[in-house]
């Protein structure tokens, strides 16, 4: 899977939604999440996000590796919708995310 780290935290551009062919790219409140069983490593939506927050799960950048967990843990209550438009914004963030101070500003 591909996950999304810090950068994403409190930008959002959400340039990475309109590339994913499958639409597992799911947002929270102060950050998107990749679906880890939804997403197909097509890593389309990768080279458009503006702050370079998208890695490959084995390319994450040591200091964000706790993003993976993030992203992964995330979908633990909602499971696998099976589409990110029709499941709409969640209004909660993974711990680790919820936990930091406004990043990114
Ligand atoms: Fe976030 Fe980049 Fe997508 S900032 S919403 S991962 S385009
Ligand atoms: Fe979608 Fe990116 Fe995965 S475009 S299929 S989330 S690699």
């Amino acid at each position: 899977t591909y996950i999304i780290a810090q950068p994403c935290v409190d930008v959002k551009d959400r340039a990475c939604i309109e590339e994913c062919p499958v639409d597992c790219i799911y947002e929270g409140e102060r950050s998107l999440y990749i679906h880890p069983d939804e997403c197909v490593d097509c890593g389309a939506c990768e080279p458009v996000c503006p702050v370079e927050a998208i890695y490959y799960e084995d390319d994450v950048p040591e200091q964000w590796e706790s993003y993976y967990t993030a992203n992964v843990e995330f979908f633990e209550t909602i499971g696998s919708p099976g589409g990110a438009a029709g499941f709409g914004v969640s209004t909660f963030d993974h711990p680790i995310i919820a936990a930091l101070p406004p990043q990114n500003t």
